[in-house]
């Protein structure tokens, strides 16, 4: 099978060759998808950084009008080319048909929403501080926002339009120029998005897309000077080395999670157990907010165990390129050896599952749950990123909120119970971010704030948040 030979925007030119390319090859049938230029050196990477500040000097002044149009003209080619992008989304990550057009409509609504916001927020500028907000003697502050410059934006594997767009629209509508970088797993799609800003009317070197894998490239774009934010999406590992490399620029760091489900006694079994299901194993559980633990009041956990195997027999398992299947193929080998490493790992410490461990094709891992997992099983800490459910007894509210907050992650968490007013008094012990009542976890609404403490990340997201962390307050003091 011939590769399909992308091209990549980089700044004001779209380039067929950069003297190396990578191949691109499918999780679901390891044949190769394309072949793209990419980013070998660090003076490629100075020299695309360099001038995207240059770039920068002139997008910053122009009119949000002219930023705004630009992004619905991207919004029409997503709507226009929908099958095509769905299409390398199930090729490069094996995410079905369905969740790929799902989430093309999700960045459009996302960025037509930011559109909004930003507008919004220009309109109240700016804002005003004087005496006749407080007792201020003789001066009159006027503060407004101002564009960072260079955002470096990295985005991670399992939303590669989304998770990318939800870096780049916030910055672009604000007046920052993006240089971003894709997953290596994702690349085709990245570059693609490229070719599209640019005929967007992104024609300027606000845009430049680096493709290369992010352990040979990733110091030299986060150590670059010319970087004024990074805005990074992924592992924990990753993050806290983006920390390391460059202390003292902003930074958005999303990062894992652990997420628990709390199942309380009085909660409603069967209901709750179809919800755990769905969010624990929603796209082969290759999402940060993921249900990656349940803990169940020992007084229902047998009853809850025989639900959620109820539930776990009616996924449908299957290639993503044969139809919409709840549990596809994983995106790479590494990803199923250390699914397959805890799974085997709780086993031998006490677990019981009364699932078989299936390997489909190789690249399919047949949804499992764990239960009787104690703190000696790996799985109970580590955060598995796949298709395996670990279910932990609690004696107690107060032990379950212990087991929870023990945890290096803090994105969010769930609990399930018919009473509301305890929920909302759990929810405040919890060192997460949010917490759902008698639903999974979600990022979205896109609206609503996002984000996660300790090892989960720094900084918060969310339609308004994301505007925010690419702007900064400039104050202009008048004195009587
Ligand atoms: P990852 O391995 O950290 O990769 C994320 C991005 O970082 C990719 O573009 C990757 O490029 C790049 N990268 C890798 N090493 C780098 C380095 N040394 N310097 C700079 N960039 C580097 O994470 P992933 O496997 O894509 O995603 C899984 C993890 O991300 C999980 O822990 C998940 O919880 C987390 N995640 C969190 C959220 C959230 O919203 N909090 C959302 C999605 C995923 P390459 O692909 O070339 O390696
Ligand atoms: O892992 C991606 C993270 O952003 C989760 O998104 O919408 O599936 O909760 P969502």
């Amino acid at each position: 099978m011939q590769p399909k030979l992308f091209k990549v925007l980089v700044g004001k030119e779209i380039r067929d060759d950069f003297n190396d390319s990578i191949q691109i090859f499918s999780p679901i049938n390891n044949q190769i998808i394309g072949s793209i230029p990419r980013v070998k050196n660090k003076y490629q990477i100075d020299k695309i950084c360099h001038e995207a500040k240059e770039a920068f000097a002139i997008y910053k002044n122009t009119s949000f009008e002219s930023r705004k149009n630009k992004l619905l003209n991207f919004c029409e080619l997503l709507n226009k080319n929908w099958d095509e992008i769905s299409n390398l989304i199930v090729q490069e990550i094996a995410k079905s048909k369905r969740d790929a057009i799902k989430e093309i409509e999700r960045t459009i609504d996302y960025i037509k929403l930011t559109i909004d916001e930003y507008e919004k927020m220009i309109n109240k500028q700016p804002m005003i501080i004087d005496s006749n907000v407080h007792n201020i003697k003789g001066k009159t502050g006027k503060f407004y926002y101002e564009p960072l410059g260079v955002v470096l934006a990295i985005s991670p594997f399992n939303y590669p339009l989304n998770l990318l767009m939800t870096k780049l629209a916030p910055a672009l509508i604000s007046g920052n120029v993006v240089v971003y970088k894709p997953a290596t797993q994702g690349s085709c799609l990245g570059a693609f998005i490229s070719l599209l800003l640019y005929e967007s009317g992104f024609k300027n070197g606000e845009v430049s897309c680096v493709i290369g894998k992010g352990s040979e490239v990733g110091d030299w774009l986060i150590e670059n000077s010319d970087i004024n934010m990074i805005t990074f999406t992924g592992s924990t590992s990753v993050g806290k080395r983006i920390s390391q490399l460059n202390p003292l620029i902003p930074v958005s760091l999303e990062l894992g999670g652990k997420d628990a489900a709390i199942v309380l006694k009085d909660a409603d079994i069967a209901k709750t157990a179809a919800n755990i299901v769905k969010g624990a194993f929603l796209y082969n559980g290759q999402r940060c907010t993921g249900i990656k633990r349940v803990l169940v009041d020992d007084k229902v956990a047998y009853k809850l165990v025989d639900a959620i195997n109820y539930e776990i027999n009616k996924l449908t398992v299957g290639s993503a390129s044969e139809g919409n299947f709840d549990v596809t193929e994983m995106i790479s080998a590494n990803s199923i050896k250390y699914n397959l490493h805890l799974l085997l790992d709780a086993l031998q410490k006490g677990a019981l599952t009364d699932q078989n461990i299936r390997l489909i094709n190789n690249n399919i891992l047949a949804p499992i749950v764990l239960y009787n997992v104690n703190s000696n099983c790996k799985i109970y800490y580590e955060e598995q990123f796949g298709p395996v459910l670990p279910i932990i007894s609690f004696k107690s509210i107060e032990s379950a909120i212990e087991i929870n907050n023990e945890s290096e992650y803090g994105l969010q968490a769930s609990i399930y119970t018919e009473d509301i007013e305890l929920a909302n008094k759990i929810a405040k012990s919890l060192d997460v971010v949010t917490v759902n009542i008698n639903q999974s976890p979600s990022r979205g609404p896109d609206i609503f704030p996002f984000g996660g403490i300790k090892n989960s990340g720094k900084g918060m997201q969310g339609i308004k948040e994301a505007i925010i962390s690419m702007n900064r307050i400039k104050g202009v003091i008048e004195n009587d």
